[in-house]
């Protein structure tokens, strides 16, 4: 990529909150991910995480949830969200 194309996408990326779009947005497992895990802060690039460390952080968030008085992810959520961003997990 040329330099100045490249520089360009850096700068729309921080305009637009270091966020890239999540992968498969419209899915039921994205929107849910989003849903649930926007609350305190964007929700995460999957591609920012391995599979190994999606699991343990999605455990880390659950008792974050319980304090600030959010329900907690139920078995069912905590699966989709978790094989959705498993899909997309970085491998390094
Ligand atoms: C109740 C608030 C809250 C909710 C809801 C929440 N988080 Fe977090 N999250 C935090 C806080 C606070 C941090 C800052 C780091 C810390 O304290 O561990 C954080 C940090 C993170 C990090 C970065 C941690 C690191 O070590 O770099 C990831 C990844 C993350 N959250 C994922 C999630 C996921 C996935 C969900 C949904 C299941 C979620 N969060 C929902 C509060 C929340």
């Amino acid at each position: 990529m040329p330099r100045a194309a490249l520089a360009l996408s850096c700068l729309a990326i921080l305009i637009s909150g270091c966020r890239a779009p999540l992968p498969d947005k419209d899915s039921p497992a994205a929107q849910l991910y989003a849903r649930r895990c926007d609350n305190c802060h964007r929700p995460y690039n999957p591609k920012g995480l391995t599979a190994a460390m999606w699991d343990l952080k999605v455990k880390l968030m659950q008792p974050k949830m319980e304090k600030a008085g959010m329900p907690p992810l139920t078995p069912d959520e905590r699966a989709a969200i978790l094989a959705y961003l498993e899909r997309y997990a970085g491998t390094d």
